[in-house]
């Protein structure tokens, strides 16, 4: 009997241990303040690990498709910028402030497609990471996953040139032109209907979604991030 009184002491200790350090709010959770390495080790493998395990089964479209890339282009300069950057940008508020820190533009080069595509969609908890399957159609995130596999490869000129030619930000929520085009060289070349000559596979207009969200979304062109900050 006793090794089990033992162990019920040893976890009444621990409940109340936690209780109290839980209730004090002795857990600091700023961002400012980073884990220690081994939780940070030990979170990086509970979501890898999630991870993997839900994408492993996901099918892969063809990603070489240049219309579905340049899609992907208008809607990353339009939505994911901010945090991950692009070829050649500084960094942002957004780059610079959250933590876990957003893995740059070239990391995300690197990351699987199944496993981009799933954490685009579905975000991940408790890092300032979206889900964005809660507003774009599948299509559309697989182009930003097709724009991810030539980050290896991408230049600046590139890159842009990408965006200018891509028919700005489309997710099925109502379609508009990139945000802030006058941050975008070359914007004035712009041809929402040049994908139509490319005989794209992917057909990236005619989205069910789109008529009954424009309009109701009330989603324009966004204006720009011009108010002023003092530091
Ligand atoms: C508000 C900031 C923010 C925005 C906006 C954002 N992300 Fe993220 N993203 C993050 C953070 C933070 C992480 C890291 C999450 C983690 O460590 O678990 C992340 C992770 C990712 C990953 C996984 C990287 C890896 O190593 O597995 C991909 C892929 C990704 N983001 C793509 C995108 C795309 C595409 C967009 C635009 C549609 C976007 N993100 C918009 C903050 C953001």
């Amino acid at each position: 009997m006793k090794p089990f009184i033992v162990l019920l002491l040893a976890l009444v200790a621990v409940v109340v241990g936690a209780s109290t350090f839980i209730g004090l709010g002795a857990y600091n959770v700023a961002a400012d303040d980073p884990h220690w390495p081994m939780t940070y080790r030990l979170m990086e493998t509970v979501r890898g690990r999630s991870i993997s395990t839900r994408a492993v089964d996901i099918a892969v479209p063809p990603l070489d498709d240049g219309a579905l890339i340049r899609a992907g282009a208008g809607n990353y300069d339009a939505m994911c910028v901010g945090c991950h950057l692009s070829p050649g940008a500084p960094n942002t508020e957004l780059s610079l402030g959250l933590y876990p820190p957003p893995p740059t533009w070239s990391e995300l080069g690197a990351v699987d497609p199944r496993e981009a595509f799933w954490v685009i969609k579905h975000g991940v908890k408790m890092s300032g990471m979206p889900a964005w399957g809660k507003s774009m159609d599948d299509r559309y995130i697989w182009g930003m996953v097709a724009l991810l596999q030539q980050f290896p490869r991408m230049t600046k000129a590139r890159y842009y040139q990408l965006v200018s030619t891509s028919g700005g930000h489309d997710h099925g929520g109502g379609e508009s032109m990139p945000h802030n085009p006058a941050t975008i060289p070359g914007m004035g070349g712009m041809d929402p209907a040049s994908d139509a000559a490319t005989g794209s596979s992917i057909e990236l207009i005619d989205d069910p979604m789109t008529e009954a969200a424009s309009g109701a979304a009330g989603e324009g062109p966004k204006p720009a991030h011009d108010h002023r900050h003092e530091h």
